[in-house]
């Protein structure tokens, strides 16, 4: 997919990355990686660039390394570029390719691979596990985290989903006139387990090295930033003008944070890396 327009740049995910608890989630993964004392590695899903940034901030010798940075979307690479394109100090490849076309997207192989909270989009995960296996050197290592999961969602923040949900239709409705589209849903995406996504791994030619479900408490910044994601807000109103959207959830979110009296929501981040056996 290629986008040549500017129009969705403000829609992008960089607010909500740069946030210091995403920054935590992303860095822990890393570490369970060990990701800094390879060579050549691979971003997928990088983005905007918040994880390329964390990568680059561990590298034990930027000058010998070469990160490759892969996202199908043209506006996300834009910011990641404006972000990282000056950095001197590590080479950083930018590469506009569906996660899919992996095999052919880069030449040779990698010692790393970091995928962060964006396996969830992809349908056939086994096809794309075995392209990232092949990429792999002997030995070397899948970095993989996701906050969509089967079991993501603790029972005690249901109620809030729901509450902001009906308060931010509400919203639409009455303020902008609006109902969402359910005619242009994009397709649900099937939610694995935790052991779902580490039988995978297995049956794909890895060996799980660690393997961690997270507690984390997501700020209202969080919720707030989220909601001026493109992904995001199509997700939950189709249809509905990215910028009319954005403005019910963040409004609705506002209210029920205040009435609630609300400072975080739990959300589990399942994070787990993995060698090529
Ligand atoms: C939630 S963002 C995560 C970005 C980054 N990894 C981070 O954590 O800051 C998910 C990213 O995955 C990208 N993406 C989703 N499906 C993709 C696909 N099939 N091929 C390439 N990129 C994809 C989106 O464009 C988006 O930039």
């Amino acid at each position: 997919m290629v986008e040549n327009s500017n129009d969705t740049e403000e829609f992008s995910f960089s607010a909500f990355s740069n946030l210091p608890f995403y920054k935590q989630v992303n860095a822990r993964l890393l570490d369970l990686a060990d990701v800094g004392r390879q060579r050549r590695i691979i971003d997928l899903g990088c983005g905007t660039g918040g994880v390329t940034k964390l990568i680059l901030e561990r590298l034990q010798s930027a000058k010998e390394t070469v990160i490759f940075a892969v996202d199908h979307s043209a506006s996300a690479l834009r910011d990641a570029v404006a972000e990282l394109g000056g950095r001197k100090d590590a080479v950083i490849r930018f590469v506009q390719s569906p996660v899919q076309n992996l095999k052919t997207a880069i030449n040779g192989d990698v010692d790393a691979v970091v995928y962060c909270n964006s396996i969830h989009y992809v349908p056939d995960k086994k096809t794309l596990l075995s392209q990232i296996r092949e990429k792999l050197s002997p030995n070397g290592i899948l970095a993989i985290n996701t906050s969509f999961f089967d079991g993501s969602h603790p029972p005690e923040s249901e109620e809030f989903y729901r509450r902001w949900l009906m308060r931010s239709l509400r919203i639409l409705k009455r303020e902008h006139g609006m109902s969402p589209d359910a005619s242009q849903k994009v397709e649900s995406r099937q939610h694995l387990t935790a052991d779902e996504y580490e039988s995978l791994l297995q049956d794909s030619g890895f060996r799980i090295v660690k393997s961690e479900v997270a507690d984390i408490d997501v700020p209202e910044s969080g919720w707030f930033h989220i909601s001026g994601f493109k992904d995001w807000i199509e997700g939950v109103m189709p249809g509905v003008p990215l910028e009319t959207g954005r403005l019910a959830l963040q409004k609705g979110l506002r209210q029920v944070f205040e009435e609630r009296e609300l400072t975080t929501i739990p959300r589990r981040w399942l994070s787990i890396s993995a060698a090529r056996a």
